[in-house]
């Protein structure tokens, strides 16, 4: 696992952000899995840059990690808007090659069987950008997921609903459940590249990080994976033991190993 430290999340979505253009340089039908929330954003919005600039992402495809059951796709704050509104949109995607669980199904099993079929039937996600939740979450999975688990429906914590109620008019209006890639799906993808920003994630961040592997802390199971980069700001580097290990490797990382 790499760990990044830079100054700022802006700073970190341009990173994530040459990483990700380079994948796509190499293979423009790369499949980009993506997160959603604030973590990603300054990865977007650096990728918006980049197209606006000249870079061709219209070949890439797109499987997002989740999505709220029972919120209409149309809704603001279910995920395909949000997918819709920053990523496919302002980065030029085809919207045929991009797909969002189906939190509307009538059959939720079925559905969650089927996306983990369309993830597979494109050849896997190459890089799965996360974020991470104040309480260790990846996707929506939630403390006690299961480290084998696949796409399934899953219940949100009180502590993720409020986190997210500022996506709502009130913490009521966050739906119960959600449709989650598992993180047996997540640890398919051929990268993983974590973003996370802001003193409140120092604790999920380190946990994740420097703690023991648990389902306790979803996030912890990246260590398990050959090709993690974890790419956080100052704050929500504060509690990693190790910080001044990961800033000496960076430093002098090899030029034939950069991004
Ligand atoms: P955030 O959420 O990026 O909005 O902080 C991260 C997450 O819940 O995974």
């Amino acid at each position: 696992m790499e760990v990044v430290i830079v100054a700022s999340g802006q700073d970190g979505g341009e990173l994530a952000a040459r990483l990700v253009l380079a994948m796509a340089a190499d293979s423009p039908d790369v499949v980009l899995g993506l997160a959603t929330g604030g973590s990603p954003l300054p990865l977007y919005q650096s990728l918006r840059r980049a197209v606006a600039d000249g870079a061709d992402l219209s070949a890439a495809r797109g499987f997002a990690l989740d999505e709220y059951v029972g919120l209409p796709p149309e809704h603001p704050a279910s995920y395909h808007s949000v997918i819709r509104r920053e990523v496919v949109e302002p980065l030029g995607l085809d919207p045929d090659r991009v797909q969002v669980p189906d939190g509307m199904a009538d059959d939720i099993p079925a559905a969650c069987a089927a996306y983990e079929d369309a993830i597979r039937s494109a050849g896997g996600v190459d890089v799965q950008i996360l974020g991470i939740g104040t309480d260790g979450h990846i996707g929506f999975n939630e403390p006690s997921s299961s480290l084998a688990s696949r796409t399934r429906i899953k219940t949100l914590t009180t502590q993720t609903r409020h986190d997210n109620a500022r996506f709502f008019r009130s913490v009521d209006e966050v739906p119960r459940h959600c449709i989650t890639q598992g993180l047996g799906t997540i640890m398919d993808a051929g990268r993983l590249v974590l973003l996370a920003s802001g003193v409140g994630k120092a604790a999920a961040v380190a946990a994740a990080v420097e703690g023991p592997v648990s389902a306790n802390c979803p996030a912890s199971v990246i260590q398990l994976h050959q090709h993690a980069t974890v790419i956080v700001d100052e704050p929500a580097a504060s509690c990693l033991e190790h910080a001044d290990y990961y800033r000496e490797t960076y430093a002098n990382k090899p030029t034939w190993q950069q991004f």
